[in-house]
């Protein structure tokens, strides 16, 4: 081969003319002409002017950066919603924001991308609520009709996209104080250095926005003090206390969220009944399951603002694969149906149920078995859960539940009482997941949390948590007998702690062997 040969790239050819994050509008021609921009700039109606009331959520928000601005006075915190995603080329994922920055603003449902949360320090108490901070929200507002973004910018003009809030607007709507992105770079950056000398010290919820990381980077790395070449590493305790706080703040649920969790709830339960209805279609087609994950994910859209977490529609031996999401199996008549699934609402709370179906309407023997045993897991560790007990004795109820029931089968290697020791956990085979998680903005939420909060943690008013045990038999495991063989149960609820115990916010999904064939009958 020759140099010229156009198979052997030559090192010396400069880059070609048109750079190649360009291409991506090479499927279509783009009038530039000023005849063009000066026409569509002009003839819209103006934007509607009155401003909207305040959202219901404000006052808790309000609380909430209070209580964040008690743990961090004197230090500027920066809480970014996240960048808009590329699913590829010129195409995005539908966007939300990170659950910290909805929590503390309010916002929910597709705001705001690239939009930024800073609590700016001030004097002690002349902040917000008599607070040590003031709170601004930097994002992009919606452009004039008259600019060239309204018809230009594909990814945020509303030409393309749809109307999108003003300054005003959100400001009104969230009692917050709003600011053009285009100050944002001033704002993140004024006066950072180290509090010795009178420098600013920044906490940032990191690996939201690459870009937000950079700029807070840079700007520590600038007016670092050391001479010594930085190392930024020193500042990750900083951010990583304020996403701790941050996360921890979250681990008690003030009325609001209850409301959006029961919203949340009863949209799955409507969910759930969808795919009740669905269950001919489900097995008369080759991919059974498609149909099921497909009718509770009509009812996600329909009713809130999308699934909280992708569904698990997992039919006979799929229901034993713990994260089978490919849904892609047949469902049969005999076999049991596993659906773990949830609506989020458009606040972004979700709820995270599990209801284990008989495909044809009712249980086998072997299946009964197996899902009573599943469901008296569930109710002891229900009946374990009370205010000040540990978030870990959740978990151990419903385990001697179900290394009881597998000795008394004969599954279990050892003695029930051998398996729930430390040097034991054989049942753990059939059972190798948590029993319960917190729940809220995040499926799993509450992830930043310390051990000793969560699993070491004491039950508390206001939490919400799932309970979700299951017992899952491989067809491929031969150390049970053949009959229990493909079978998969789990039963998951959704659990608010009150100070007069816990209260089942997904009670209205039938969970009794019974009241689940009786259920499946009423909807068939
Ligand atoms: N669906 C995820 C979970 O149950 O934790
Ligand atoms: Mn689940
Ligand atoms: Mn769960």
């Amino acid at each position: 081969m020759s140099v010229s040969d156009p198979a052997v790239p030559d090192p010396t050819v400069q880059q070609q003319a048109q750079p190649i994050d360009d291409r991506v509008n090479n499927r279509s021609q783009r009038p530039t002409s000023e005849a063009f921009k000066a026409f569509m700039a002009s003839g819209w109606a103006p934007a509607e002017g009155s401003l909207p009331g305040r959202d219901a959520v404000a006052e808790y928000t309000a609380r909430r950066r209070r209580a964040i601005s008690e743990r961090f006075p004197g230090e500027r915190l920066v809480i970014p919603a996240g960048p808009l995603k590329v699913r590829s080329n010129d195409t995005d994922y539908r966007f939300r924001p990170h659950s910290a920055f909805a929590h503390l603003t309010g916002l929910g449902v597709d705001h705001e991308p690239d939009a930024v949360l800073i609590l700016e320090p001030v004097d002690e108490g002349t902040g917000d609520d008599g607070g040590h901070h003031s709170a601004t929200l930097y994002f992009r507002p919606l452009a004039g009709r008259d600019t060239e973004q309204f018809y230009g910018d594909a990814r945020s003009g509303e030409f393309w996209i749809g109307a999108r809030p003003t300054l005003a607007e959100l400001e009104a709507r969230l009692g917050i104080a709003t600011a053009h992105l285009d100050g944002l770079e001033a704002a993140l950056t004024k006066g950072v250095g180290a509090p010795a000398i009178g420098g600013i010290s920044v906490r940032l919820v990191r690996k939201v926005h690459e870009d937000i990381d950079a700029l807070v980077d840079t700007a520590r790395y600038n007016t670092a003090m050391d001479p010594e070449p930085l190392d930024l590493s020193v500042f990750d305790a900083l951010d990583d206390q304020l996403a701790e706080a941050l996360s921890e703040l979250r681990l008690a649920k003030d009325e609001w969220e209850v409301a959006q969790m029961r919203e949340a709830v009863a949209a799955t339960a409507a969910g759930f009944e969808e795919i009740i209805r669905a269950l001919p279609r489900a097995v008369a087609h080759r991919r059974g399951e498609r149909v099921v994950e497909g009718a509770f994910f009509a009812k996600a859209r329909e009713e809130g603002n999308d699934l909280g977490y992708e569904t698990i529609a997992a039919s006979g031996n799929n229901a034993t694969v713990l994260h089978w999401i490919r849904n892609n199996g047949p469902v049969r008549e005999g076999e049991l149906l596993l659906v773990d699934a949830g609506v989020e609402a458009e606040s972004l709370y979700t709820a995270d149920v599990t209801r284990t179906l008989p495909v044809g309407g009712t249980f086998s023997e072997v299946q009964r078995r197996v899902y009573q045993a599943v469901l008296d897991a569930a109710e002891a560790a229900f009946a374990a859960a009370r205010p000040g007990v540990k978030f870990r004795q959740i978990h151990a109820a419903a385990m001697e539940v179900l290394a009881a029931r597998l000795e008394e089968w004969g599954i279990l290697p050892v003695s029930a009482e051998e398996a729930l020791s430390d040097a034991g956990q054989q049942h753990r085979r059939w059972m190798p997941h948590g029993t319960s998680h917190h729940l809220g903005l995040d499926v799993h939420d509450c992830a930043q949390a310390r051990r000793e909060l969560y699993l070491d943690g004491e039950l508390a008013p206001g939490m919400v948590f799932t309970i979700e045990p299951g017992l899952y038999f491989k067809a491929e495991d031969l150390a049970i007998p053949a009959e229990y063989r493909g079978i998969g149960v789990r039963i998951e609820d959704d659990i608010l702690m009150t100070a007069e115990g816990p209260v089942n916010l997904s009670a209205a999904l039938p969970r009794t062997p019974d009241d689940v064939e009786a259920w499946m009958a009423s909807l068939r």
